[in-house]
Formats: C-alpha cells, sequence, structure tokens
C-alpha cells in the first residue's frame, strides 16, 4: 500500500487530484469508479479546477459510481445520481452517456445488480477507483462481516452508517435501509484504488485498514490484498498508525517517476 500522508485534508485533495490526473493521462479511454460522501468533495473540487483551468479533460472518460440508495429516484437531492451531478459531472466535460450509476429503483434489483456488473466488464474494468472508508471500516457500502468476495448487490446498512448518513436527511427515519453497492471482489478488480481519509474519526478505521489483520470485521482491511492502492491521509486521520513515519520515510525518498507532486 502507497500512505501518502499531508498536514490537512486540502493538501490531500491536491495529491490526490494529481495522481487523478496522472491515471487519465496515461490511457486512451480511462475508467473511472466514483464515490460519494464527504471525504471525497474537496478531491471533485480540484478535478473542476483543473477542468476549468484546461488542464484535464473528461470526455473520453466512462464512470462507474460506488453505490446509490434503494429507492431514491435519480432527481431526490439526497440521491448519489443528484450528487455526482452536482459536485462533479455537471461542471466537468464528461459525456453523460458515459456515466453509470446503480440503479436503486429498478424494478427487477438483484437483475440490475448484474447488469452493472457486465457493464463494467464490458468497458474493460475500472482503472482508477476513488474509496472513502467509514467510520466502522465499510467501503462502498460493504458493512463489516459482509463477504470479502462480494459482487454488486443489494446490502442493508449498518445502524452506525444510517446513523453518520442522517446529516444529509431531515430525519434519522428517512435514511434508506438499503442500498444497491459495487461488492468488495468488484472493488478488488479495480487496477488502482485511490482511498482518501480525513479527521480523527476515521483513525481508527484507517488503522485497522492498514496495518490490521485482513478480516471481514474491516472490510477496508482487504485491501492489503490489492495489487495497487494509494491511501491519502490527513495527519489526524493518520494519528493512530504505528509506522507512520516509515510511510512518510517511503514518500521522502521516492524516485521522481514515482511522485505525484
Ligand atoms: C460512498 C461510499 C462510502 C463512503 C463512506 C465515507 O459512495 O461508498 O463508503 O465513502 O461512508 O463517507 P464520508 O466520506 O461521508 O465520511
Amino acid at each position: 500500500m502507497e500512505i501518502l500522508i499531508r498536514d490537512i485534508p486540502e493538501e490531500g485533495a491536491q495529491v490526490a487530484a494529481k495522481l487523478f490526473k496522472k491515471i487519465l493521462s496515461t490511457r486512451p479511454q480511462p475508467v473511472i469508479g466514483l464515490a460519494t460522501g464527504g471525504t471525497p468533495l474537496r478531491l471533485y473540487r480540484e478535478l473542476i479546477r483543473m477542468h476549468q483551468s484546461g488542464e484535464l479533460s473528461f470526455k473520453d472518460c466512462t464512470s462507474f459510481n460506488l453505490d446509490e440508495y434503494v429507492g431514491l429516484p435519480p432527481e431526490d437531492e439526497r440521491s448519489y445520481h443528484h450528487y455526482m451531478r452536482s459536485n462533479l459531472f455537471d461542471q466537468v466535460d464528461i459525456d453523460p452517456s458515459r456515466i453509470h450509476l446503480p440503479d436503486g429503483c429498478a424494478g427487477d434489483l438483484r437483475q440490475a445488480c448484474r447488469d452493472y456488473e457486465e457493464k463494467i466488464k464490458e468497458f474493460g474494468g475500472i482503472d482508477l477507483q476513488v474509496l472513502g472508508i467509514g467510520a466502522n471500516g465499510h467501503i462502498g457500502f460493504n458493512e463489516p462481516t459482509g463477504s470479502l468476495a462480494s459482487r454488486t448487490w443489494v446490502k442493508i446498512l449498518s445502524e452506525q452508517t444510517i446513523k453518520d448518513n442522517a446529516i444529509y436527511f431531515d430525519d434519522p427515519e428517512e435514511v434508506p435501509r438499503h442500498v444497491v453497492t459495487m461488492g468488495i471482489a468488484t472493488v478488488m478488480e479495480t487496477r488502482h484504488c485511490l482511498l482518501l481519509a480525513n479527521g480523527a474519526k476515521k483513525a481508527d478505521a484507517v488503522r485497522r485498514m492498514i496495518e490490521g489483520p485482513v478480516s471481514a470485521s474491516c472490510p477496508a482491511s482487504i485491501l492489503q490484498m490489492h495489487k495497487r492502492v494509494t491511501i491519502v491521509l490527513d495527519e489526524e486521520a493518520a494519528y493512530l498508525l504505528t509506522f507512520k513515519d516509515h510511510y512518510k520515510w517511503v514518500e521522502g525518498n521516492k524516485l521522481d517517476w514515482q511522485k505525484y507532486d
């Protein structure tokens, strides 16, 4: 795992955006996996800025999002379809016909999940997958103790995640209990994962992900088995890491071609 630690989240978003640009520039038709939630917002703002200044184009990109709530239609302001339009898609030059999110309102959800997996394959797999991490160690909405071999499927949110996500709803009772999410195996097949985490609230999950045993009790820990993962942390999210100084040492000794900034 490549661990990059920055003083503040803004600096993390900048290095993450540079990595994003590096990967996009090496593929003629990049396939990107995207996440929602509070964490990637700074990254998306930086990508928009790069796009506006002519440094980055999404015109040849195809995108697949990690997840969507069951029962929220795309026009619902709390849906991830809406989040992606207002926080990224409407402000860059991505072709709308190349945008994919799970359909949380499909008549046959199980078929829709299988179709989503097929679609990812059809486009040749995901080159770069953006991830956040839940305070309980989830990635996508793969909650603790779920299968580490899962595929895109309907999952039930944990009570903790429902509480954490209640800030986006008027009433915690309105938070859907069910989501469609890419599975862990789907994420593991992506060619490069870029996981961002900020703040002390994530520190324990971050420690378990990077330095704990690989275990379904912290789904993100499976990323230890992924061939190419970059984890970008702020100091607060990194503060429980035993080998923090080592990660900084490694980054300080990178060769030029291994650097993003
Ligand atoms: C969102 C997603 C989730 C979030 C995680 C962290 O698409 O897949 O795993 O990344 O819940 O959420 P924030 O960033 O709001 O703390």
